[in-house]
C-alpha cells in the first residue's frame, strides 16, 4: 500500500484529499506545517507528497527545496497545491523539483489519476535505475574478464614464445657446439703437425742444397716460400675464429637457459652481455649509418636470485627498442646530423643498498610523447608497422619484472631520448 503525505494549512482541504485517497486505498499522513512535514519525514518515508504551497513560516517552495536537499527524501516525487485565485510561480515550483500540480478546488478524479500516474512513473524510474546499475555492474564484470583474458592470453603466447625461440637456440647452439670443438680442440695439433712437417722441410733443404730439377719446378709452381711464411697466419686466424664461434655459442645457451626452472643465483652482467651478443647484428653499421656504440658501465653487483633466461629477454626487449628508436630517429636526420651526435646506448648498473640492484638502459634515439608514454605497457600496443612490432615487448617485459618482485619504470622526451630503469630485489623473499 502506498503511503500519501499530504501537508496543508488549511483542515477543510485536508480532509477532503484524505477522504478521497482513504477511498482509493491509500494510508494517509497529514502535516498542518512545513515544519511538521520536514520532521515527520525524518521517522518516516512516504511514496508521494502532496504540498500547499500558501503556508505561514516556513511555505510550500521552502519545504520543497529542502526535501530535496535530503538524500533521504530527494527522491520522493512532490505534487504542489495552490488556488486558482493563488498568485503562484508555477516555473518556481518546478525548479525546486516538484513534479505536477493540482489546482483547488479539487478534482477529485484528477487528483487521484495524477497521484496514481506519479507513483506509477516513480515506480518505473526506480526500477529503470537498478536496471542501469545491474548493466553497469555486468558491464565491469565483463571488462575485467575481457582484461583478465587478455592478460591470460600475453602469458600463453610469451610462454610458447619463449619456450619455442629458446628451444630452437638451445638447440642450434648444442649443434654447432660439437663441430665447432672438432675444429677448436684440433686445431692445435693440426699447428704442431704442420711445425713439423716445416722444420722436417727446412732440414731437407739444408741437407740438400741442390734438389732434382723436378723438385726445383714443384717448389716454384707452389711458392714454397709463401707457403711457409703464410701458413702459421692462417692457422693464428682459424684459431681466433674457432674462439669466436665458440663464445656465441656459449653466450647463446647463456641467453636462452631454456632448462630454467629455479630461481638461480646468477651474474646480471653476463646476462647483459649475451643478450649484446645475440644483439650484435644489429648495432654494427648499416649501410651509410655509423654503429650504435655501446657504453657500459657495471658496478660492483652480487649475484642475483633471478631466473636469468627471462631477465636477459627484458633486455633483449628494451634494447631492442631502443636500437629501433636509434634507427627511426636516424632515418629522420641528416648524415651530418646523425655523425655530430652519434647514436649511444648506455648501460649502467649498480647495487641501490644490499637488498636491491638497479639496471638502466638509456638511448638517445626519438623519445616517446606523452600519449605513447601513457600506453607503452599495455599489451599490444605498439607504434611500428605491422611485421616489425608486436607491442608485447615491454608488456612482457613488465610481467617478467613483476614477478621477481621488482620495478620498472622510464623517462622520456621527445628527439632527446628514453630511459628504462629495472629494480630487482637481490633475495627473493616468500
Ligand atoms: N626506447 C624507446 N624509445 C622510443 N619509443 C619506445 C622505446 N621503447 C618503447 N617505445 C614505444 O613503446 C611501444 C611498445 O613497445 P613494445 O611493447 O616493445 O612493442 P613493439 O616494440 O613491438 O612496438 C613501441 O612501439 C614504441 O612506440
Ligand atoms: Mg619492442
Amino acid at each position: 500500500m502506498n503511503t500519501i503525505l499530504i501537508v496543508d494549512d488549511n483542515p477543510a482541504n485536508l480532509s477532503v484529499l484524505s477522504d478521497a485517497l482513504d477511498e482509493e486505498g491509500f494510508e494517509i499522513w497529514v502535516a498542518k506545517s512545513g515544519k511538521v512535514a520536514l520532521e515527520r519525514v525524518q521517522y518516516a518515508l512516504p511514496d508521494l507528497i502532496l504540498l500547499d504551497i500558501m503556508m505561514p513560516e516556513i511555505d510550500g517552495y521552502e519545504t520543497c527545496r529542502q526535501l530535496k536537499v535530503n538524500s533521504q527524501t530527494q527522491d520522493i516525487p512532490v505534487i504542489f497545491m495552490t488556488a486558482l485565485s493563488d498568485t503562484v510561480n508555477k516555473v518556481e515550483g518546478f525548479q525546486v523539483g516538484a513534479v505536477d500540480y493540482i489546482t483547488k478546488p479539487f478534482q477529485q478524479e484528477e487528483v487521484i489519476s495524477r497521484v496514481k500516474l506519479h507513483l506509477k512513473l516513480h515506480d518505473l524510474a526506480e526500477k529503470l535505475e537498478h536496471k542501469n546499475t545491474l548493466l553497469e555492474d555486468n558491464y565491469a564484470e565483463l571488462k575485467l574478464a575481457y582484461k583478465n583474458l587478455q592478460q591470460m592470453q600475453i602469458k600463453l603466447i610469451q610462454n610458447e614464445k619463449l619456450l619455442s625461440v629458446g628451444q630452437m637456440i638451445a638447440g642450434i647452439a648444442h649443434e654447432i657446439n660439437n663441430p665447432v670443438n672438432f675444429i677448436y680442440g684440433n686445431l692445435a695439433h693440426a699447428n704442431e703437425y704442420i711445425q713439423n712437417i716445416l722444420s722436417l722441410l727446412y732440414l731437407y733443404q739444408e741437407e740438400y742444397p741442390n734438389p732434382s730439377s723436378h723438385i726445383r719446378v714443384k717448389s716454384e709452381e707452389i711458392d714454397i716460400d709463401f707457403i711457409k711464411d703464410d701458413l702459421s697466419k692462417l692457422i693464428n686466424s682459424m684459431n681466433i675464429g674457432a674462439k669466436r664461434i665458440h663464445e656465441i655459442v656459449k653466450s647463446t645457451k647463456n641467453f636462452s637457459r631454456v632448462d630454467e626452472t629455479t630461481m638461480k643465483a646468477c651474474d646480471i652482467h653476463e646476462g647483459i652481455d649475451s643478450t649484446l651478443t645475440v644483439l650484435n647484428y644489429r648495432l654494427k653499421s648499416k649501410l651509410e649509418y655509423p654503429s650504435i656504440e655501446v657504453s657500459k658501465n657495471y658496478g660492483q653487483l652480487p649475484l642475483v636470485e633471478c631466473y636469468l633466461g627471462q631477465l636477459n629477454q627484458v633486455f633483449l626487449n628494451i634494447i631492442a627498442n631502443a636500437i629501433d628508436a636509434l634507427d627511426d630517429y636516424n632515418q629522420q636526420r641528416s648524415l651530418e646530423e646523425v655523425i655530430k651526435q652519434p647514436s649511444i646506448i648506455k648501460i649502467s648498473t649498480k647495487l641501490i643498498d644490499n637488498n636491491w640492484i638497479a639496471i638502466q638502459i638509456a638511448d638517445n634515439g626519438l623519445g616517446m610523447s606523452k600519449e605513447v608514454q601513457e600506453k607503452i605497457f599495455e599489451p599490444f600496443f605498439t607504434t611500428k608497422p605491422i611485421g616489425k612490432g608486436t607491442g608485447l615487448g615491454l608488456s612482457m617485459s613488465y610481467e617478467i619484472v613483476q614477478k621477481h618482485g621488482g620495478y620498472i619504470y622510464y623517462q622520456s622526451t621527445p628527439n632527446v631520448g628514453t630511459e628504462f630503469t629495472i629494480k630487482i630485489p637481490v633475495q627473493q623473499k616468500f
